[in-house]
């Protein structure tokens, strides 16, 4: 049988995604049904760029689960560092796990480790290009919250040029019923083109904007606040000019609608003010936590592993 990867969110149909972020809520709900569903099973983690929640909730994922985990978390650490490729690095990781989730600085390197890969592969952010799992767990947050996923007017701010995470959830979303965009960004980072193209060959309707202030805001279910991405940029003065062009606060969020959820996929610079953290608006702490319940759920569905 075909080995299934995640490269982008699109690799799993509407009716797919569904499924699994129905078993993510059921695992929510009954963790102990899954604790050791995966007994004797490894995930391979192959982190070639800094990450906190993504790593760490997929390790969180596959031990709830019942089974084991390995990897590495930087380049410097693995034999990348003396010139190994992705693809012969995944060749020898697949003969020590039983599935891996990479993520490279290099955009389409997941996709190129995938071809040669005996183990299912899942992107775990390239580049500035996709990062499908967090797309999985923005979704399961806001269906969780909002309780659909479908007629939903959102909002995205920030670097939605390098912001891959705002690419995969556009894409994403963009096959529900009845969802517009607001897309809030400085001229020099908005969405890049292929992402732009698909919206219009779908007839989604959204509009570009500068502004965060109360009219953006206004009609929004969701605001998607995103960091500038600072590792992306050619050069210092451009991020410096770009880091605070954003900063959602309390006065924003006084004139913000009373049902807006604030969403970030995390980490946070200071695009969102501490103040805000109480806001019971404010439920990007519970994102993060929605992550191992998606993580696990798609470690199961790539695995084809279904409790009994
Ligand atoms: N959201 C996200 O990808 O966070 P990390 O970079 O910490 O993994």
């Amino acid at each position: 049988m075909a080995i299934r990867h995640l490269m982008s969110p699109l690799d799993f149909t509407v009716e797919e995604t569904e499924k699994l972020l129905d078993l993510a809520g059921d695992i929510e709900r009954h963790p102990e049904k899954y604790s050791r569903i995966c007994e004797g099973k490894r995930i391979a983690t192959l982190f070639y760029e800094p990450s906190t929640r993504t790593r760490l909730s997929f390790e969180a994922a596959m031990m709830n689960l019942g089974g084991k985990v390995l990897g590495f978390h930087s380049e410097d650490s693995s034999s990348a560092a003396k010139g190994e490729s992705v693809s012969d690095t995944i060749r020898i990781v697949s003969c020590y796990a039983d599935i891996a989730a990479m993520r490279h600085p290099k955009e389409g390197a997941p996709l190129v480790a995938s071809l040669k890969s005996g183990i299912p592969v899942i992107n775990a952010g390239d580049g500035g290009h996709q990062h499908p799992t967090q797309t999985l767990t923005d979704m399961l947050t806001i269906r969780s919250l909002k309780g659909r996923l479908d007629h939903l007017k959102i909002g995205l701010c920030g670097d939605l040029k390098f912001g891959r995470t705002v690419h995969s959830l556009i894409e994403s979303l963009s096959r529900y019923e009845g969802v517009s965009f607001v897309l809030i960004s400085p001229e020099e980072l908005r969405v890049p083109s292929y992402v732009r193209n698909g919206m219009l060959a779908k007839n989604i309707p959204f509009e570009e904007v500068v502004k965060l202030d109360e009219d953006t805001m206004s009609g929004l279910d969701i605001l998607y606040m995103t960091r500038v991405q600072r590792e992306r940029f050619f050069n210092e003065a451009d991020y410096v000019r770009m880091k605070d062009f954003y900063i959602l606060d309390r006065d924003k969020m006084d004139v913000a609608p009373k049902d807006m959820c604030v969403l970030h996929p995390l980490p946070r610079v200071n695009e969102i003010s501490v103040e805000v953290d109480d806001d019971p608006r404010a439920c990007y702490f519970r994102q993060a936590k929605y992550g191992v319940y998606a993580r696990m759920a798609l470690i199961l569905t790539l695995m084809e592993i279904e409790v009994k």
